[in-house]
């Protein structure tokens, strides 16, 4: 018999509402014809398991993972990636057909391919890369650009024995520098990466001394909520290439898409356009600076326009819809 239940894919998180997810989701399965559905789901961690179980009975091929399951879910997948058991941590789920879970890891594809797309100009052969961070995020940043051939990885994170482990997980082309060095280790960097979520909206700064940056330097920051954070800010000001964590999202998002729908979706210019315009609609007036012209102040209208926006609102699937 034909399977004729539309095919549905989501988050699973707690809280999952900060998740930009669904409306890229939405935006992909809009543009290539699906008549499928992404659903973000709040689930605690002591029904997580039972989710899991139960998900692919309701129709689900298969979830992305965010925090806090993303280590987790390792133990309650039956395959594995390598890339995932590498990270030690899984950010997409796939149902396989026989009732397997394979779990695994796409953030640090996400990351290449947006350097790849964003800074054309870095070779991960050319020089050491700065990673600021140790935790889960930072973990798939190091194991990626050992991977693509990163000669030496200087690693500082505020809890040091953290990136230790990362030290002892990953072998001695990562070195590591106390957080109060931070600004020490920036000298002669091909790549240096936020990883922390030092910077993110309401979240504390970023406050590393950036002064020894040089315009060689390809500058990423894996926070994206503001865009331009200030690590970006700083290294767009020392004619740095920056690359935004915007892309990063998008790009984490492709391979999970292509396996649940059997699409490969685009990451294009209203890829971008379809997800910044919710985040818009989310951050709140004293964080729509970064959205200013930089050398124009806000004029009332685009205020007002801004402002506007702040009373959209979105109905369950993500889309945008007048209050
Ligand atoms: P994720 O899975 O997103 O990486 P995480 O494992 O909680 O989340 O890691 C958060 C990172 O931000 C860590 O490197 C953390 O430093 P610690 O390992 O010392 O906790 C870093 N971080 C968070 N808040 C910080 C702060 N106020 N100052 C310095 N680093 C901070």
């Amino acid at each position: 018999m034909t399977d004729t239940r539309i095919p549905l894919a989501g988050v699973i998180g707690s809280p999952v509402s900060h998740s930009r997810s669904p409306q890229l989701h939405r935006h992909w399965l809009d543009t290539c014809g699906i008549q499928g559905h992404y659903i973000p789901m709040d689930i605690a961690q002591a029904d997580l398991a039972g989710a899991i179980q139960m998900l692919p009975k309701l129709g689900f091929l298969g979830v992305n993972v965010t925090v806090p399951h993303k280590e987790a879910v390792m133990s309650l997948a039956n395959q594995i990636t390598d890339r995932a058991t590498l990270i030690g941590a899984a950010n997409t789920l796939i149902f396989l057909p026989d009732g397997n879970v394979l779990a695994d890891n796409t953030d640090g594809y996400g990351l290449l391919v947006n350097l790849q797309q964003g800074a054309p100009c870095w070779d991960a052969a050319a020089g050491p890369a700065v990673v600021f961070g140790a935790g889960g995020a930072a973990r798939a940043v190091v194991s990626t650009l050992i991977d693509a051939g990163v000669p030496e990885i200087r690693l500082t994170n505020r809890t040091r024995s953290r990136s230790e482990n990362l030290q002892r997980d990953f072998g001695q082309r990562v070195t590591v520098t106390d957080w109060v060095q931070a600004g020490n280790i920036l000298d002669g960097a091909a790549l240096v990466v936020n990883a922390t979520s030092l910077g993110m909206v309401g979240k504390p700064e970023l406050r590393v001394p950036l002064d020894g940056l040089s315009s060689d330097t390809v500058v990423t920051d894996l926070v994206y909520a503001p865009l331009k954070t200030r690590l970006l800010q700083v290294g767009e000001e020392t004619g740095c290439t920056v690359v935004d964590g915007l892309g990063m999202l998008l790009h984490q998002a492709v391979p999970g898409f292509e396996r649940w729908f059997g699409h490969k979706p685009d990451v294009d210019a209203a890829t971008r356009a379809a997800v910044l315009r919710w985040h818009l609609n989310l951050v709140w007036p004293g964080q729509l600076a970064w959205a200013k012209p930089r050398r124009h102040k806000c004029s009332p209208s685009l205020a007002v326009r801004f402002g506007m926006r702040m009373l959209l609102c979105t109905d369950f699937m993500g889309r945008v819809v007048a209050p």
